[in-house]
């Protein structure tokens, strides 16, 4: 992406470099907004109904009216990926509550501030498909409501730093003991053939990715139960798994400096990540 890419703000296609907002936009004050990331692959939008029905429900949860119908937001999201000047993109939309006077409360009359941009997929490269990621862990500090998709990520940032600064590839949740997330990514444990889903409650974020590998699961008869699973089980796991939109399905064979399972992609990982492959 670059200062001449095209991108949207309040109904207007424009170069980056011309996109401006005012600073009293709440997204910048208090980061009161939403956003949802959706890959493209072939310019084809990869569960766009879904994405959709997210965003609807996190504007929900923060009560901020949706701008846009779900065939608007079809509309606009086509334009954009048939403006990008590549295939493979991550479409990346952000709504906040709008622009006033800083305020604590909600403001009157305020219309929200819509922005979106594509930036270029970047999907696993086949060192990492093959060889699996390393991880680190680290306590969940997060607020409560980690299933609404908010801009207000400095949680999730100084959680992914941890593992940054470990020069690993995400940092791994726990909270009170339980597995919840990763700093950016869904994760999923597999023990003796079946696939153990943390709870899709307020501690996380309902990935698309995720909802999509456990219904591919269903397909292809691997068992999934959904419920807590304490650390324990994390560190005994057969294989761990971490999905997002960009990681799609990502196996991680070392935890905190120690092999997860014979620390290399397991056999479960293998099937889905072909499948998952077919689908997208
Ligand atoms: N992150 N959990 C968290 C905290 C996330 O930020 C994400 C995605 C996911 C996976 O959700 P999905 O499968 O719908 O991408 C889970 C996006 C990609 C981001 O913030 O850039």
């Amino acid at each position: 992406m670059n200062q001449d890419s095209v991108v949207y703000l309040n109904g207007v296609f424009k170069p980056l470099s011309e996109a401006k907002i005012s600073v009293l936009d709440r997204g910048f004050i208090f980061g009161d907004g939403v956003y949802e990331v959706v890959p493209v692959y072939c310019r084809r939008p990869f569960r766009m109904v879904q994405h959709l029905k997210r965003l609807e429900n996190s504007l929900a949860a923060v009560g901020i009216p949706n701008p846009k119908s779900a065939a608007e937001w079809k509309t606009l999201f086509m334009e954009m990926v048939r403006q990008a000047p590549y295939e493979q993109q991550a479409v990346y939309l952000q709504i906040t509550r709008g622009v006033a006077p800083r305020d604590h409360g909600f403001p009157h009359g305020v219309t929200p501030t819509v922005f979106m941009m594509v930036n270029p997929l970047k999907t696993p490269t086949p060192e990492q498909i093959e060889q699996g990621v390393a991880c680190v862990s680290a306590e969940d500090f997060r607020w409560h409501r980690c299933d609404i998709k908010s801009i207000s990520l400095l949680g999730n940032v100084l959680l992914r730093q941890v593992s940054v600064e470990a020069e690993a590839t995400e940092t791994v949740l726990f909270r009170d003991g339980f597995l919840t997330e990763a700093s950016s990514s869904n994760i999923l444990a597999v023990k003796k053939g079946v696939i153990l889903a943390p709870p899709r409650d307020h501690l996380i974020l309902p990935g698309i990715s995720c909802e999509a590998v456990l219904e591919f699961a269903s397909m292809l008869g691997i068992p999934v139960e959904t419920r807590p699973v304490p650390r324990e089980e994390v560190l005994t796991a057969d294989e761990l798994w971490l999905t997002s939109s960009g990681k799609e399905v990502l196996a991680v064979t070392m935890l905190d400096g120690k092999p997860v399972g014979d620390g290399s992609p397991g056999p479960v990982f293998k099937k889905m990540w072909a499948y998952f492959q077919t689908q997208k």
